[in-house]
């Protein structure tokens, strides 16, 4: 994973681990910082963009979301630890709500993110812009996609279901923010797409410049700190 000319969005921003982390992205030559704070940030980098969000709430990602270019890595740091009786349930579904669920829905929201369109994908964008008044959503290009894959299958395969079973495997169709391919991972039968990769790391405590990838590309990795599988 390469830090240099990449855009990060690290939440949690403000204080700590996430503070640290954007002042180390932007040592390392990040292009772009998204620091994302709970209060207004401000930081004299001009390659920093605050952005609100709370991550237990649903309107303030989105909003965040639409003022995001682009972006290679997400960072969720923003979380706490309250180190209370775990009987009292309403202790436990903070822990839940923000640690859980906040990071769920961040990640969710990020992760079709279309980042770079290609050149079909600005296509569809100014089409759709045109028809909706508004910008679109990742739903749209993922709904553009799944149209040209299904049309793709039905041109290479007939309607012969068995003959599309076997076709997930070769399709490579043209879409929104690349090529859309398919994969299985170990163990799962459903073709699922190859693409947008993701990548979930940890720091390496044997060498702490390096991150181990704990989780690469929809097919889980050893963790190779702890010598065990997530
Ligand atoms: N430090 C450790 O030893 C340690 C160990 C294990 C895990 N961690 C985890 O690593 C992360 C960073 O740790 P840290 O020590 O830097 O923690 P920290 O100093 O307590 O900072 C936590 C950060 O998360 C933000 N945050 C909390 N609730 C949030 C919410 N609902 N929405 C958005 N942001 C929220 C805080 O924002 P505000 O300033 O607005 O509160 C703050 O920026 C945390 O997730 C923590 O649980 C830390």
């Amino acid at each position: 994973m390469t830090i240099a000319d990449s855009a990060l969005l690290i939440t949690g921003a403000n204080r700590g681990i996430g503070r640290a982390l954007v002042d180390e992205a932007l040592r390392r030559g990040a292009d772009r910082v998204y620091a994302a704070t709970r209060r207004p940030f401000t930081h004299p980098d001009q390659r920093v963009t605050s952005l609100i969000v709370d991550v237990t709430s649903r309107a303030q990602i989105h909003a965040a979301v639409e003022r995001v270019e682009s972006l290679d890595i997400l960072i969720n740091n923003a979380g706490f630890g309250v180190f209370d009786d775990f009987s009292d349930s309403a202790v436990l579904e903070q822990h839940l709500a923000v640690n859980v669920l906040g990071t769920h829905r961040v990640t969710q929201a990020l992760r079709y993110f279309p980042a770079r369109l290609s050149t079909l994908g600005s296509r569809v964008e100014g089409a759709l812009r045109e028809v909706l008044a508004e910008a679109p959503s990742f739903v749209a290009f993922e709904g553009y996609d799944t149209v040209a894959v299904i049309a793709e299958l039905l041109r290479l395969h007939g309607t012969d279901r068995a003959r599309i079973a076997e076709g997930w495997s070769t399709v490579a169709v043209d879409g929104t923010r690349g090529q859309n391919r398919f994969g299985r991972a170990p163990g799962v039968s459903v073709w699922q797409w190859i693409w947008p990769p993701i990548q979930v790391v940890a720091r390496d405590p044997k060498e702490p410049d390096r991150f181990s990838v704990l989780y690469a590309a929809g097919a889980p990795a050893h963790v190779e700190s702890r010598g065990s599988r997530i």
